[in-house]
Formats: C-alpha cells, structure tokens, sequence
C-alpha cells in the first residue's frame, strides 16, 4: 500500500471510530540496514534505508480534556493515555512506544494536548525492521505537528530514548535516525559517533532490494542484545579506547590474550563491520554492486559467526542466495537488524528479482516448513507529515 492510501485508509477508520474528520496525519517509515549491524552503539557507521512501510497516526483535539486515546486501527484495541501528569508507563504494552514519546515531549516543557487517534502500521511487527522505532518516530511527528517542529536529529534522540526508557532495549541511534531523517532514492550512511549523515543515492533502476522476512519473531528484549553490548564496552575496555570505533584490528590482535575468546570475537566483528560499511558505501556510490554483495555476504558470516545474533533460518536464505549465486541475479545477502530472527537483506538484478523471489520462497519452504513473506522496496522518505491541520 502507497503511504497516500495507506493515510487515506487511518483517515477514513479515524472518521468510523470518533465520527469525524482527522485534522492532522502523521507518518514514519520502517527500515532495512544494507550492512553496519551492530556498530552504531560502538559509535561506528551504519547504511540504512527508510522502507515504503509506515506507521500513521490520524488525530483531531479530543473534546475530554487530560488523556490522549489511540485507537489501533489493525488490531482494534484502544489505549488511553493519562497526561495531566507525567505521562507514565502502562497498559497495552505496545503503548508504552507512545508513551515513552510523549513523556519526552513534556521533558522538553511541552504541555501535551488532549488527542482523539487512530493508528495503523504496515511495518511487520518482530521483523526487525524497526516496527517500535517506526511507531515512536511517527508519534513525535504527530505531536510535533500539532505542537510546534524539533530539529529532527532531536526527535530521533527523543525517540531513541522512550525506546531505552519505556521499551526497556538499550537500542543505538540507527533505528530512529533513519526513521526521521531517510530520504527517497538514498541509503543514510551515519556517523553514529559525530551524528553527521551522509546521503548515499542509490537509484540504480537495475538492481534492487529484497526484504526476505524469515517470520521467525525477533525479540530484542531477552537481554541477548544488552548483553553483547556490554561484551564490547569490555572489549574497548581491555584493549584501551574509548569506544570500538577508535580500535584497529592491530591493536585488538595485541591485547586478544587479555579477553576471552568470546569478547574477542564480538570485537573482531564490530571492527570488522565498520570498515566494511564504508567500503559498501563508498561500492554503492561507484554502483559497484558486486562488490558491495561480497561486503553483505562478509558481514552475515561475521554476525553468523563471532557476533552469533544469526539463526537456523537466517543462515537458511542467505545459503538459498548464495545457491543462487551471481549468475542467478543475487550480489549478496545478510541477515538485518537486531538478529535472532527477523529479515535478510539481498541485493539483486532488478530483472530477476521475480525468479529470485519465487525460488527463495520456495527453497525455504522445503528447508524449513515455513513461509518467508518476501518484498522489494526502493529507499523510501523518512517521517512525513502528511496532513499540516
Ligand atoms: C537494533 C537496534 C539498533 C542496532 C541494531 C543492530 O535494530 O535498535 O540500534 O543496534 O539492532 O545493528
């Protein structure tokens, strides 16, 4: 669905559940990481794109005054924000993203107002394509609308943080950065240490990205994530720096007696993967496909390997990929995200990407009895306000 049918179809379920127009829409895309898994909270670089999957938000003033209520169009379950205090954590759970948002607003001293919203994503939930960054980087823009613009690097910080305070993930910058700040046509290679971006276009009409959901849930909150976070901050401890960023392998092959085997491993990826991000992108400006494929395929061994965030049916596509090879379409495949399930990322010819998307779909059916949900997105606009009120 198109973002303006996407907006038009919230807008019209706004008018069926509080029987009138909405006077504001806002939208925020999902994203797919091209490569930089795992780098930006090492303060490295990462290359992500907005997909053309949103979450909308359509909303008028609410005549009850002190709540803001949300009405999940999809799921039909509504949820009621208290906001004439400090807006606090609570029931359903996926509102605490809101939550988490809102609270940032009134830290900034903004004085909430009472809100009437319907709300519907199309950013598979668990894919780790940043549903929650989605939703939360679509409520600052809402609220943003109604209540005065933040720089949008801001508003990416504001989100970030309701996703550590309220979601309870220790997450880095990548996720609502992109959500806020991508732009149509282009990769957003991010300097998560200086926060400067670039934009990468990547227009090329002979390839394309497909995202191959293995729909094996991701779940960021099991502490796995925290927990290789922490392994790294270790790592730079023991080998001397403030953050991976500023180590270079040399210096890691020195200091590897004084960590464990594990830490060293996880370093050995986080180095790894930030030279590689550069190196893809630098490939992606020159439109070197080939070689920005062998990048993707390296950084999937790596968190297959030394990182371990992989699973069985990750490595399943990207093995189905690598059958598939060169000659079939296929430049590289990588597990995205956060890991332990989710999506692949593959870049391929844009004249095989329907044989490719058949074969893949089929392949990892007979392998692992499930069915993967597989599509093509160009690099979509980040958060967009579709209606100004
Ligand atoms: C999740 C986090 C991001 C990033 C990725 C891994 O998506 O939200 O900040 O760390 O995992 O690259």
């Amino acid at each position: 669905m198109t973002l303006k049918d996407l907006a038009a179809h919230v807008a019209a379920e706004f008018e069926k559940h509080f029987g009138r127009a909405p006077r504001w829409i806002g939208a925020a895309p999902g994203r797919v990481n091209v490569i930089g898994e795992h780098t930006d909270y090492n303060d490295g670089f990462v290359l992500p794109m907005a997909i053309e999957r949103y979450a909308v938000m359509a909303a008028d003033s609410a005549s009850v005054p002190g709540k803001i209520t949300v009405h999940d169009v999809h799921f039909k379950e509504t949820a009621t924000i208290e906001i004439s205090g400090a807006v606090t954590k609570g029931q359903p759970k996926w509102s605490n993203y809101i939550r988490g948002v809102l609270a940032g607003f009134q830290n900034r001293g903004v004085k909430l107002p009472a809100l009437d919203i319907a709300f519907m994503s199309t950013v598979p939930l668990g894919g780790g394509l940043s549903s929650s960054a989605a939703l939360e980087v679509c409520t600052a823009t809402l609220i943003e609308t109604v209540t005065g613009k933040i720089d949008p690097v801001e508003k990416a910080l504001l989100a970030q943080k309701a996703e550590h305070e309220f979601a309870g993930v220790p997450c880095g910058i990548m996720d609502q950065f992109i959500s806020a700040l991508g732009r149509e046509g282009h990769l957003l290679l991010l300097d998560c240490r200086t926060r400067k971006t670039e934009l990468v276009p990547m227009s090329d009409p002979t390839v394309e990205l497909l995202v191959i959901n293995t729909n094996v849930k991701h779940e960021l909150g099991s502490g796995e994530y925290a927990k290789r976070r922490a392994e790294c901050e270790e790592a730079a401890r023991i080998v001397g720096v403030h953050s991976l960023r500023d180590a270079t392998p040399e210096q890691l092959e020195k200091a590897k007696g004084k960590m464990s085997e594990v830490v060293y491993r996880r370093a050995r990826h986080v180095i790894g993967e930030i030279e590689r991000t550069l190196h893809a992108a630098e490939a992606i400006r020159e439109s070197n496909w080939p070689t920005a494929g062998q990048l993707m395929y390296a950084s999937h061994y790596a968190l297959r390997d030394d990182y371990e965030v992989s699973c069985k049916e990750l490595d399943v596509v990207v093995e189905i990929a690598e059958d598939i090879g060169y000659k079939g379409g296929i430049y590289g495949c990588r597990m995205t995200g956060g890991g332990f399930g989710g999506c692949c990322v593959a870049l391929v010819k844009a004249s095989a990407a329907e044989s490719i998307t058949k074969k893949i779909a089929a392949d990892y059916k007979a392998k692992t009895g499930i069915e993967a949900a597989i599509f093509a997105s160009r690099p979509a606009a980040g958060a967009t306000v579709v209606k100004a009120g």
